[in-house]
């Protein structure tokens, strides 16, 4: 019986008993000890986070009971296999945190034509060591125009370009066969207009009305404008449009992706439902998109209000309940303060790390790592039984989200600094070598990011020789300095942006699609042959991952910042059980020395661990340009 504090006891044996009449959900023997076992210990944090969402409403004791029997519905639905793999993880909760982990993403279509085209690639996924695959939005979507699957019109059925639910299941299986994580996006801030939901809503059912933001006129639309941040501005100004009866829809992000009004407990536990329904297919990571944006209220920005965390967590008490091994992957992609507060093993488990990502391409834009060797400080530590998801560029566009107030530390103006970086790489800045171009530009704000992929960006179309080794570069942050790295599939051979995009049908106005080219299947034939780009950009990586794979301090986030005393070098350790790894990083475009002073916190005698030969620090250590250096040390004694 549960007796932890403010629990409401009535409730709790309300929802039991319940539960209890409901003899189809409490099966006999062990499965039925486990199920209370499992609410006993978690249904007071569903409790407490339900309550601070709706415990002012009168219906708040059906919805909580309702949630509580859905819950419970669909552990007795659970596949035994996933059963098995729950308890698996909860014995080595810490699982992700190996330094195998490897993630790779893609978008279904243009990687492999459908999902039986991704089954036949798990060979390629095994030879470069994933362990994590994120297919990017495959739900049932609007045709042209689906911000990329971003458009949900069916959270319970696959895009039938890409084959069906009973693929999707038997797919993830086989993942799951080969040490593969599935990965799919919980994009649970909107729907599409053509959803289900959407439609009765547009037809004016008024209980479908509430499951988003409408508006009978621009009264209360003009109010939370006050306050609230243009995204798409190329799309549409402000948060609301238009509805062909004249009402007002927030749509935060394209006109057809309506926002879900998580006030309404009942969008709460539909969406619990749609959760729970593709745990069920073998999901083993959700990736909660655009979590910053999921509750609103008047006279505040509406982003990353606390309410927002509170609906994550009861989210997550939720699988707890019934499908205790899936974990959260929060996409927040704003103010670095903001990032750190959704992970949390009790709300987002993962978190993309975007300030790392763009300050990647900030050191590599100005050659001075003092920013990123700022944030490695300062930003990077989060919680024990919690991991970055490292990335040097994903399907978006690079914003610059470093904190304004860092850069100011530093002597750097961030509004002009970002103008620098957003001209830099779009090759407007003399000298750049990069061909990237903008996403969504707002003269008005100022505001500006960039499109384009990895290798596009480091100069790969005007040469070979540094535009590899800026690659390798970026991807050895990613993969050192602690957490789950996560490649762009086809950015391992160099692919380059696709100038063709606007011609396909519904991605002309987004540039973002310049990065997200079809299978580059004639550089993947060179993968291996290191006289080419491809192979000689494939093959340092593939050696980079299998050091990784090596090396036990790479487990885990653990960093411990490194002074080098030269603003072209980037430094961090990373600690093990009596052991250190240092790595050293040159972003300049010339030899740079790290003096044998700076380094006397080390024993002389260092290996590199990529090579495996002995380096001395007696002497120093000079860097060529771009070169990196991951070096075992041991401390100096005395
Ligand atoms: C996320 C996705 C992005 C999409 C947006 C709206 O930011 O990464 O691609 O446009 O959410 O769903
Ligand atoms: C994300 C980010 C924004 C990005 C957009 C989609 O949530 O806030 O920077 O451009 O959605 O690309």
């Amino acid at each position: 019986m549960v007796e932890a504090a403010g629990v409401d006891q009535a409730l709790w044996q309300h929802a039991l008993s319940a539960l209890g009449a409901q003899a189809d959900l409490m099966p006999e023997g062990q499965d039925s000890s486990d199920v209370r076992h499992r609410f006993d210990r978690h249904f007071p944090d569903l409790y407490r986070l339900f309550h601070a969402l709706y415990g002012s409403r009168p219906d708040f004791q059906e919805q909580l009971t309702a949630l509580v029997l859905q819950t419970a519905r669909s552990w007795n639905d659970r596949p035994a296999e996933l059963k098995a793999l729950d308890a698996e993880r909860e014995r080595n909760s810490g699982w992700f945190l190996s330094n195998n982990m490897l993630g790779g993403v893609c978008y279904v279509d243009r990687y492999a034509e459908d999902l039986d085209g991704v089954r036949a690639r798990i060979p390629y996924f095994k030879e470069l060591g994933l362990t994590y695959l994120h297919l990017m939005p495959l739900f049932l979507a609007p045709e042209p125009h689906s911000d990329g699957g971003y458009a949900v019109s069916s959270y319970r059925d696959v895009n039938p370009k890409l084959g069906t639910m009973e693929q999707l299941r038997d797919l993830a299986a086989e993942l799951r066969a080969n040490g593969i994580s599935l990965v799919v996006d919980f994009i649970f801030n909107h729907t599409s207009d053509e959803h289900e939901w959407a439609r009765r809503a547009a037809a004016g059912d008024p209980e479908f009305s509430d499951y988003y933001w409408i508006y009978p006129d621009r009264t209360m639309p003009d109010a939370f404008e006050q306050n609230v941040r243009e995204i798409f501005p190329d799309d549409h100004p402000g948060s609301f449009i238009e509805m062909p009866d004249g009402r007002w829809v927030w749509a935060t992000f394209h006109t057809f992706q309506w926002d879900l009004n998580y006030s309404n407990p009942d969008v709460f536990r539909a969406m619990a439902g749609e959760m729970l329904f593709l745990a069920n297919q073998g999901v083993d990571i959700l990736r909660m998109d655009a979590v910053a944006f999921i509750w609103k209220r008047l006279g505040t920005p509406c982003e990353n209000l606390p309410e927002a965390h509170t609906l994550l967590q009861a989210f997550n008490a939720v699988c707890r309940l019934a499908a205790p091994s899936l974990l959260f992957k929060s996409e927040a992609i704003v103010h670095p303060d903001e990032v750190a507060l959704y992970i949390d093993p009790a709300e987002c488990q993962l978190s993309y790390n975007p300030l790392q990502m763009a300050l990647i391409w900030e050191a590599m834009a100005t050659r001075d790592v003092s920013l990123l060797a700022q944030a490695l400080e300062r930003r990077h530590n989060i919680p024990a039984g919690t991991s970055w998801v490292n990335y040097v560029r994903s399907h978006d566009d690079i914003g610059w989200t470093f904190a304004d107030e860092d850069a100011a530390e530093l002597g750097i103006n961030g509004f002009d600094h970002r103008r620098f970086l957003n001209s830099f790489y779009v090759n407007r800045f003399p000298g750049s070598f990069a061909r990237g171009v903008p996403f969504q530009d707002n003269p008005r704000t100022g505001d500006c990011r960039i499109s384009g992929t990895t290798a596009s960006l480091c100069g790969l179309e005007d040469g070979t020789g540094q535009a590899v080794d800026r690659i390798l570069l970026a991807h050895s942050v990613a993969f050192s300095t602690g957490g789950i790295p996560l490649l762009y599939l086809g950015d391992e051979v160099g692919q380059l942006n696709d100038y063709g995009y606007a011609l396909e049908e519904g991605h002309g106005t987004d540039s973002r699609w310049v990065h997200r080219p079809h299978y580059p299947g004639e550089r993947y034939a060179k993968r291996h042959d290191r006289t080419t780009p491809e192979g000689a950009v494939f093959e340092g990586l593939r050696t980079l991952l299998s050091v990784r794979a090596a090396t036990p301090e790479f487990a885990g986030t653990r960093l411990v910042p490194f002074t080098t005393n030269n603003r072209g070098v980037l430094g961090y350790q990373r600690p093990g059980e009596g052991s250190l790894v240092l790595a050293l990083a040159n972003f300049s475009d010339s030899h740079q020395s790290i003096t044998a002073q700076t380094l006397s916190g080390f024993a002389a005698g260092a290996v590199d661990i990529v090579t495996g030969s002995p380096v001395a620090l007696s002497d120093g250590i000079t860097l060529r340009p771009q070169e990196f250096i991951w070096l075992r040390v041991t401390p100096a004694l005395g």
